[in-house]
């Protein structure tokens, strides 16, 4: 998107309104904050002011190493503990509460009798369709589910997946305000349950789980081999490039008349994995002695500066193609 068309898109959405301000919702506040726009936030916490605001300091290095300003972050930021009057004059509405549907029911229900019109209505929800979310509005032809993995503020992809009822004009919308706030938005062509990157992350998490209760690994050991293999590969390709390259120049062709029986074989032998409470003991004790020594500040600030300087790097290697 040209500067020019992301500077409409944003005026269009000058005023968000940010509902459940927790690990996700502070997040969202921070990146529409630093794209100009006016953030009311609505969070029954008492402590919301202080959580978001602090949020914000700590996010703030990250969203300036993005090209973003930092400056006078906090100008447009509101707080409106009353729901009705947070999206009274919202031209989107980005919600993150508790991840229980009967809540988001009620809330949308709620929401829809007081925002505009013309408000975009998007859910940041990790697993809960815009069709079950809707039930209970009279119509939910904006509303649609905007899922952004954490730290939104950072990582690119938001998973963009209308319900049954969206109108096609709110999708294209959802993109465009996600594409003017940095993002990389990606429709889904079906809407399932716990959308595609979660999906793939239980999946593979399955099997770390398997491997460290087997004993085959370490908790540490797995975090090891998985950054020095796959999740340096997939930050580059995807699965499937990165497969097409496995098999050589027949590429998928080769790639399964080598590999499928044996993939196959491996599926169907696939055992359950039980997270009773031994075998979650197991991997908290590991992760514990791995981790809870450093604070969660520092761990978190690490992580920024490695998912950075990815980014940066993928960005350069872009340019020069
Ligand atoms: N944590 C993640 O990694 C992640 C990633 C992507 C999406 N999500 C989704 O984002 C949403 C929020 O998740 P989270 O991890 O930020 O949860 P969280 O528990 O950190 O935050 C939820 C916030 O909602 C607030 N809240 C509770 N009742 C409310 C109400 N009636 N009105 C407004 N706010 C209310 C809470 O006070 C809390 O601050 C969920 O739907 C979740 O599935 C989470």
């Amino acid at each position: 998107m040209n500067e020019t068309a992301s500077s409409d898109v944003l005026e269009r959405y000058s005023t968000v309104a940010v509902i459940g301000a927790g690990v996700i919702g502070a997040s969202w506040t921070a990146v529409f904050l630093a794209h100009g726009l006016t953030v009311i936030v609505n969070d029954p916490r008492d402590d919301v002011e202080a959580v978001v605001n602090d949020y914000i300091r700590k996010a703030s290095p990250t969203l300036k190493a993005l090209g973003l300003s930092t400056e006078d972050l906090t100008r447009k930021l509101r707080f409106e503990a009353d729901l009705d009057r947070a999206v009274a004059s919202a031209d989107l509405v980005q919600e993150n509460g508790p991840e229980r549907v009967e809540f988001k029911q009620d809330l949308w229900a709620r929401i829809e009798q007081h925002v505009p019109a013309h408000a975009l209505l998007l859910s940041s929800s990790s697993a809960k369709t815009a069709t079950e979310q809707s039930v209970k509005m009279k119509d939910p032809c904006r509303l649609l589910i905007g899922h952004p993995f954490n730290p939104p503020h950072l990582i690119p992809l938001v998973e963009v997946v209308p319900g049954e009822l969206t109108e096609p004009d709110a999708v294209a919308d959802a993109v465009a305000f996600y594409k003017a706030v940095g993002k990389v938005p990606r429709v889904l062509r079906k809407e399932i349950q716990g959308f595609v990157a979660n999906r793939l992350q239980r999946a593979i998490f399955r099997e770390c789980c398997h491997l460290v209760l087997e004993g085959v690994v370490t908790v540490d050991e797995l975090d090891d081999i998985v950054t020095s293999s796959i999740g340096l590969r997939w930050a580059a390709d995807g699965p499937f490039r990165s497969f097409h390259l496995g098999g050589g120049p027949g590429g998928f062709v080769s790639f399964f008349r080598q590999f499928a029986p044996g993939m196959e074989a491996a599926w169907k032998s696939q055992a359950a994995v039980t997270l009773d409470e031994k075998s979650q003991k197991t991997i908290i004790d590991q992760a514990q002695a791995s981790f809870a020594a450093t604070p969660p500040e520092q761990l978190e600030g690490e992580r920024d500066a490695k998912q950075l300087a990815i980014l940066t790097a993928l960005a350069a290697v872009k340019a020069a193609e």
